[in-house]
């Protein structure tokens, strides 16, 4: 254990390495933002993988159902990767604001890394599509699909990715050990070639978190079909019933994996794993599978829609649970408060941050679902109506007059 002055030697390192020029707002409105928007990432994240492993094993498979529902993911999985890239932007903005020392420096160590995550995302993005282009136009969705390789690479790889960005957040974990890794047996080690820090229980959670989110989708996915006139009741109640299956088993199997999480938690954590943080996250997990068992009874009309929001919400205290811990291992142990940044307070970018994520991505996102979900439930070619065509302009003028404003207030500084 490190003594007290060892301690105070990381402290000040830390804070030598903060942006001297400060933040724009309040550092806990950009944490809170981080939490949420990680939240959003992992939820997609999980169902991307869900999704792909479904479409992968149902490639395999020979039952008319499986092949089936293979082809249905594999929409959602496509669909899913993109949303957990953009949604993956967003924490990562928020965390290397407040916590720039460590994010930036756990970058810089595992550089090769950094740039690998985006070459590695390109190939898994690329690996996916060619199934898809290869596969995606079979009238048949229960014909063997081809080039089943490339899905099952597009997997590999989207772990990697996600690996890297676990060992990222982890070494952000161990100011103690920056310099140590820095300088290896008296040698300075400029390569970035290496991942230093990982907890595979930690990794293993939130992939495995995975298995009751797809299953979430799946209880979804019947509820959202059953409307249409073509639906195929005895095909839906299967992959829903599956699904089902999927949430009970996989929050246990989370659990599990949380509970070994906390278990093997560094020294710096002090009494982290059994306090309320700690345990609310695990608690949450296993929560879903008793939710699942008791509410999703029979046709469910009503709570099968509630299934991923119940996801989410479970994601947030999950992903809050892992903020704490960041919080009590940094500030507790290193007394590293980013609570303490500088604030030069500037109200135009923070009103216009919040008003552009209510205003133009509000309308923009009420157009794309509505459309997303009335094409998704009619059978045939889907026309909009003349209500939901307007809904379309008028997202199209917000996200205008935002460029007028964004220049006209760039103008406007640059002149001043
Ligand atoms: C597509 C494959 C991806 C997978 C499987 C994946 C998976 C993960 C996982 C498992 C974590 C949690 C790590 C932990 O707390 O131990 C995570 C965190 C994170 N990911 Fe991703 N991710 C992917 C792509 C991306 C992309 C493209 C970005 C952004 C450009 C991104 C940004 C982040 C950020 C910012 C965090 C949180 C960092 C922190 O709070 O310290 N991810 N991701």
């Amino acid at each position: 254990m490190m003594d007290a002055s060892q301690v105070a030697q990381v402290t000040e390192m830390m804070y030598a390495l903060r942006n001297p020029a400060g933040v724009p707002t309040f550092p806990i409105i950009f944490m809170g933002l981080g939490v949420l928007t990680f939240a959003l990432h992992i939820l997609f994240v999980q169902i991307m993988l869900g999704t792909s492993a479904i479409t992968i094993f149902g490639s395999f498979s020979q039952s008319p159902y499986w092949r089936r529902l293979a082809a249905a993911m594999l929409e959602i999985a496509k669909v899913s990767v993109s949303v957990a890239i953009v949604v993956g932007v967003a924490p990562l903005l928020f965390v290397q604001v407040v916590y720039d020392p460590h994010w930036y420096t756990s970058n810089v160590l595992s550089a090769d890394w950094v740039i690998g995550f985006i070459i590695i995302l390109i190939f898994a993005y690329w690996a996916m599509y060619f199934y898809y282009f290869t596969n995606g136009k079979n009238k048949d969705k229960t014909a063997q699909p081809k080039a089943r390789w490339s899905m099952m690479l597009s997997l590999a790889l989207m772990l990697v990715v996600g690996f890297i960005m676990h060992s990222l957040t982890s070494q952000m974990l161990h100011p103690e050990l920056w310099k140590e890794w820095y300088l290896q047996n008296g040698v300075l080690d400029y390569s970035g070639s290496q991942l230093h820090a990982y907890n595979p229980w930690r990794f293993a959670f939130f992939i495995s978190m995975a298995i009751p989110v797809t299953g979430a989708m799946l209880v979804t996915y019947r509820r959202f079909k059953m409307v249409r006139e073509d639906a195929d009741m005895g095909y839906l109640n299967w992959a829903a019933d599956l699904g089902k299956t999927w949430i009970k088993v996989g929050s246990v199997i989370a659990t599990v994996l949380y509970l070994a999480w906390m278990m093997t938690l560094p020294e710096t954590a002090g009494s982290f794993a059994t306090s309320f943080w700690g345990i609310i996250g695990g608690v949450m997990v296993l929560f879903f599978a008793i939710w699942a068992q008791v509410r999703l009874q029979g046709e469910a009309k009503f709570c099968s829609y509630m299934a991923l929001p119940v996801a989410l919400v479970i994601g947030l205290i999950v992903a809050t649970s892992r903020e704490m811990l960041r919080y009590s291992i940094l500030n507790d142990f290193f007394h590293y408060d980013f609570m303490d940044y500088k604030i030069v307070m500037d109200w135009y970018s923070t009103g216009l941050f919040f008003l552009t994520f209510a205003i133009v991505g509000g309308s923009t996102l009420a157009y794309y679902l509505t459309i997303a979900w009335k094409a998704g439930q009619t059978v045939g070619v889907y026309t909009p109506s003349p209500a939901v065509n307007r809904m379309g302009t008028i997202a199209l003028w917000i996200m205008i007059l935002w460029v007028i404003q964004f220049f006209v207030a760039g103008i406007w500084t640059w002149v001043q």
